[in-house]
Formats: structure tokens, C-alpha cells, sequence
């Protein structure tokens, strides 16, 4: 297929325990791949695979209007065809509206000159799924380009700041068989919280940004803790308090949930660990009759990339 480029963006989850909207990361391994050719005007979306089915209506999907907003920025007319290949199950609390989107504005950028910085096209995706979702937030579209971990200090003006990576943080990532809609995981929250929970949240977000900037697991291990969000949410996800349980039992250090869920993670620096805690959480869900999709990963320090430059075979 001469013309086209294939760019992957990965799974990313976001928020990360107390740092709600505020921390992200890129997980590995999992991800969309989109490809991407110019065309003299308009956006097409000459093909979408997933296992879910996505709007193909370019004014409906985060890929194409992420691409159309990177368009405008840049006061193109050209247009571009894309085709949309879907790493990532829709609606898991992974990230996946934002991998299409974050795929979609660098594919434009790159066709089109690569004139925009990474903080623009974090601003094109982020715009693009606000249009979809109707909730603006960059804690999935930050990491989802920049790779890492980072941290969205605020969405307008966005300012949004890569902090770094821990190596040996390991992921045990459980998407269990429920619908967890992100505009009904938000709308349960509180609108005012205590102060000791605004404290510990605060002081928890705070450490974890240091660990990243420190690459320091342990530091890491001991801040996932989130006192407002999660035990709001946690109900929303059906056995989400035994699951923890046992993951911590199995020797997980921790385990919250990814964005608004209903995907859990738990984590550990143990690579043979891992695998036990894996089962040990997909058994706790099965046992509830909830059936679950399962990977152990780690952290991408990539971000949206090129696969193929330009002329990619298929
Ligand atoms: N930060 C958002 C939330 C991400 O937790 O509602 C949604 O994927």
C-alpha cells in the first residue's frame, strides 16, 4: 500500500490512584496501530478492525478528529485516509478514545511537515476526546504521546509535564466483563471532599510524582492510595474489594483502579510474582461469575511512535 504510514499508540492508564485527572502512564505492549496517507481534501476512514464496533463517521471518531484538529492548527487544507486497527478494547479504562486520538494527531503532523510540538498534539487529541467523551482531560492523551508517566498540571491553558519512568514497576492489568461508563463514573463523585482526604490524596499524588522523577518503586508502592476516588468507584466494579484482596494476598504491592475503571491494575516489581498475581484476580472475578481479559506489562517510555516510514507493506 505505497503512501501510507502506520503509526502505534499505547494503552495508557490515567488517572493513577489519588492523582485523579491529574497522573498518567503508557503501558507496553498494548495499543492501536493507525495508518495514514494524504489526500488532496477531507478526512476518510477507509477501515476500522476492533472488537467493539467504533463510529467510522470521521466527525464521530477521536482518530480523525484528532487529525482534523492538527489540520486546522496547522491551516491545512489537504485531507488525510485512515485506517484504524484497535489494540484496545473501547470503554476498559485504558485509554483506548485517546490511543486513536493521540494516533490520529501524529499521523496528521507527520504527513503534514511536523510542525506542531508533542504539547499541541496532546491539546488536538484532548480536544478531539472531549468532542466524544464530553469530559476534558489529559491524563490518558498526555502519556498516550509523551510515553512515561506524566502529570497535567492543568487543561486550559494545557500544562502538562512528562516526570519519567519506573523500571522495574511491573503491571498486572485485569479488564473485567462490565460496562463502567466514564460519564457515570464521574458523575457519583463528590463535589466537596474532608480535608484529611484532600491531604492524603495530596501527599500520595505528590509522592508518586516522585517516584517516577526518582525511578523508585518502593516510593511508588507505598503512595498508591487513593481515599476519594476509589471507594466511590469501587462500586461501580462488582468484586472489586475481594479482588484486592486477594492480589494483595498473592503479593501485589497495590492495586487501583485504571482511569474510571472498570480495568483494575495491581502491581509488583516480582516478574515471577506477576503471573500469580494475574491468576489470582481473574479466578477472584470468575468466581463472581465476571469474566476478564488479562496482561502483565510493564511501562512504555515511548509514547505515540512511527512504526514503518512511508510505503509500509501490509
Ligand atoms: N481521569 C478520568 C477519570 C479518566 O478518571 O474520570 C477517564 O478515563
Amino acid at each position: 500500500m505505497s503512501g501510507w504510514f502506520r503509526v502505534f499508540s499505547p494503552a495508557t492508564i490515567g488517572n493513577i490512584g489519588p492523582g485523579f485527572d491529574v497522573l498518567g502512564m503508557a503501558v507496553k505492549g498494548l495499543g492501536d496501530v493507525v495508518w495514514a496517507r494524504r489526500r488532496r481534501r477531507g478526512i476518510r476512514i477507509l477501515e476500522i478492525r476492533s472488537p467493539t464496533p467504533l463510529p467510522s463517521d470521521p466527525s464521530r471518531n477521536t482518530a480523525s478528529l484528532a487529525a482534523a484538529n492538527v489540520l486546522k492548527i496547522l491551516g491545512e487544507t489537504g485531507g488525510l485516509d485512515l485506517r484504524i486497527h484497535k489494540g484496545l478494547p473501547a470503554g476498559s479504562g485504558l485509554g483506548s478514545s485517546a490511543a486513536s486520538a493521540a494516533a490520529g494527531a501524529f499521523a496528521a503532523n507527520w504527513l503534514y511537515g511536523r510542525h506542531l510540538s508533542t504539547e499541541q498534539l496532546i491539546l488536538a487529541a484532548t480536544q478531539a476526546e472531549a468532542e466524544v467523551s464530553g469530559g476534558f482531560f489529559a491524563d490518558n492523551t498526555a502519556p498516550a504521546l509523551l510515553g512515561g508517566a506524566t502529570l497535567t498540571r492543568c487543561c486550559v491553558p494545557l500544562d502538562v509535564t512528562r516526570i519519567g519512568i519506573v523500571r522495574r514497576l511491573r503491571i498486572v492489568l485485569v479488564t473485567p466483563s462490565i460496562t463502567v461508563l466514564t460519564r457515570d463514573a464521574r458523575r457519583i463523585l463528590p463535589a466537596t471532599v474532608p480535608m484529611s482526604a484532600f491531604v492524603a490524596n495530596m501527599a500520595n499524588t505528590a509522592l508518586i510524582t516522585a517516584a517516577f522523577a526518582k525511578n523508585d518503586y518502593s516510593l511508588f508502592a507505598r503512595s498508591l492510595h487513593d481515599v476519594v476516588i476509589e471507594p466511590v468507584r469501587a462500586r461501580l466494579i462488582k468484586g472489586f474489594d475481594q479482588v484486592k484482596q486477594n492480589a494483595l494476598k498473592a503479593g501485589a504491592d497495590g492495586m487501583a483502579i485504571s482511569g474510571s475503571g472498570p480495568t483494575v491494575f495491581a502491581i509488583t516489581d516480582n516478574p515471577g510474582k506477576a503471573r500469580a498475581i494475574e491468576q489470582q484476580m481473574v479466578l477472584t472475578f470468575n468466581a463472581m461469575g465476571i469474566a476478564s481479559r488479562s496482561w502483565v506489562t510493564s511501562m512504555d517510555p515511548h509514547g505515540t511512535r512511527m512504526l514503518e516510514d512511508g510505503h509500509a507493506g501490509k
